[in-house]
């Protein structure tokens, strides 16, 4: 199941929805500080240079007639903002010198102080100007000091630039040791979802707390407690079940004992008809109740060990067919065992029981009355196997993946089952490393026509836990 796309500013994921506003957040401050010190350090480049203006301006002034100002270029005027210095005769209206001749278009402002001033086309440029106060005698020279608008405005710009500079850069870091942190912290998550993915769903224990951030740890404790809750229930079904069943065993026992003496009193005819249909309907109940014991042991938890031993597969698997003789006889199947290895396996005996009478019981069951089935245990690439094939219809492909699921049955298959038995068969199998597979002979060239093929991989056990004894 996928989860619904966030929306943009609040993604899904905490990792993408920390980082999205942590960049924000960085670049606004970057932003702000940089809009704010070019506020601020404008006025002071301001006022600064404000003053080295009238401080030029007085030493010109305080000079007197003798002193000229030294001629400057374009590039020191525009470029690295140097001071033009413009000496004016007393009436203000001849300029006497200029260390920068181009800028005579800016005259003699009429006010003595700070103001401001452009020059027109072709190259329109803002100046700050600085016009000293006229002396105390009339034909003194006035001077006026400029400075260029632009070079200001540039200066105070670089700083600015340069405080938010910091910021801007440690944003790459910050995001690094964020992504690490946040990555953390997401494997801890994925570290709980493995743990919580591995649960077997019949015996669920608690998730450990041990790496768990503590912000995730409430959530552990209340999943803990939900398994808890969940395994409680479980056992009380299980006890339910099991209860159940040997509850039903003993009355249901005597009524098929009941049924059997009834027999010979039935008169001929539609009556016998009906006995019949009850006495399989008891059959069937017995059964159910069999299967469910054997379910409801398998699910125990503190079920006691069995014991291993060594068995030999051959005489349990000649044993499982004569036992079920009975069925194969009723249904007039014809039953043929064929082996030509003879391993041992060790392993409790009545947990391969269940495995290989729930597969042959299968196999007589699903068969046509009339029909043909076949054990035969033997070697496939080397490894043994045990193989039991029918001639019935099969399984259709699409409930090949839930035929092992408890309570499942083909609809349509012949009536008599409890869809249990190939789930007891898979969990006593799994427990000792077997493994069954399950075919459809038409499907591939399982000797042609229809029926199935269920095998039981005997080998992954030579090499692990239940070693074959003495082979062939
Ligand atoms: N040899 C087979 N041929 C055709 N269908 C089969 C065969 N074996 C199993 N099935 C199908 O798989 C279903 C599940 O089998 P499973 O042995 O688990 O239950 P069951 O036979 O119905 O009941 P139970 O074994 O508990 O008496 C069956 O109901 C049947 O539809
Ligand atoms: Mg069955």
């Amino acid at each position: 199941m996928t989860s619904a796309p966030g929306r943009w500013w609040r993604p899904r994921s905490l990792r993408t929805q920390l980082l999205f506003w942590l960049v924000t957040l960085h670049l606004a401050a970057a932003a702000l500080t940089a809009w704010f010190t070019f506020v601020a350090y404008g006025d002071l480049v301001h006022n600064a240079l404000d003053d080295q203006m009238r401080l030029v301006a007085d030493s010109y002034a305080g000079s007197g007639q003798s002193r000229t100002p030294r001629l400057l270029d374009g590039n020191a005027a525009l470029a690295r903002g140097a001071f033009v210095v413009q000496i004016w005769n007393a009436d203000g209206r001849t300029l006497r010198a200029s260390s920068w001749p181009p800028l005579a278009v800016v005259p003699l402002q009429p006010q003595p102080g700070f103001s401001d001033a452009g020059t027109g086309a072709p190259t329109p440029s803002r100046w700050r100007v600085f016009t000293a106060e006229p002396g105390p005698r009339a034909d003194q020279p006035r001077v006026q000091v400029l400075q260029n608008e632009d070079y200001r405005r540039r200066r105070a710009l670089r700083r600015a630039l340069l405080e938010g500079l910091p910021i801007a850069l440690l944003l790459p870091l910050v995001l690094l040791i964020l992504w690490l942190i946040v990555s953390a912290a997401s494997r801890s998550l994925r570290a709980v979802a493995r743990d919580v993915a591995s649960q077997d769903e019949r015996s669920p224990t608690e998730l450990s707390l041990a790496r768990v951030p503590d912000e995730i740890a409430p959530l552990v404790h209340a999943f803990n407690n939900l398994l808890s809750r969940v395994r409680s229930a479980f056992a009380t079904q299980r006890r339910f079940v099991q209860d159940a069943a040997h509850e039903l065993r003993t009355p249901m026992a005597a009524i098929g004992l009941q049924i059997e003496n009834l027999r010979a009193h039935v008169p001929a005819g539609e009556a016998t008809e009906r006995f019949n249909q009850l006495e399989a309907g008891v059959t069937r109940a017995q059964h159910l109740i069999e299967q469910l014991l054997s379910l409801s042991r398998q699910d125990a938890p503190g079920r006691p060990v069995l014991s291993r031993e060594p068995v030999d597969i051959e005489a349990l698997l000649r044993e499982s067919v004569s036992q079920l003789m009975v069925l194969a006889d009723a249904r007039r199947v014809d039953v043929g065992f064929e082996g030509s290895v003879a391993p041992m396996l060790q392993a409790p005996v009545a947990e391969l029981r269940s495995v290989f009478d729930n597969l042959i019981d299968n196999a007589l069951r699903y068969a046509p009355e009339g029909g043909v089935v076949d054990v035969r245990l033997h070697e496939v690439d080397g490894h043994a196997v045990v193989d039991v094939l029918d001639n019935g219809p099969g399984i259709p492909q699409d409930a090949m993946g839930r035929v092992f699921d408890r309570f499942f049955r083909v609809p349509g298959a012949a009536a008599g089952g409890s869809g249990l038995g190939l789930a007891i068969a898979r969990t006593a199998a799994e427990r000792h490393g077997l493994r069954i597979e399950l075919r459809n002979r038409g499907d591939e060239d399982e000797g042609g026509g229809p029926g199935l093929l269920a095998r039981v991989h005997l080998s992954p056990v030579a090499s692990s836990a239940s070693e074959p004894l003495t082979p062939g």
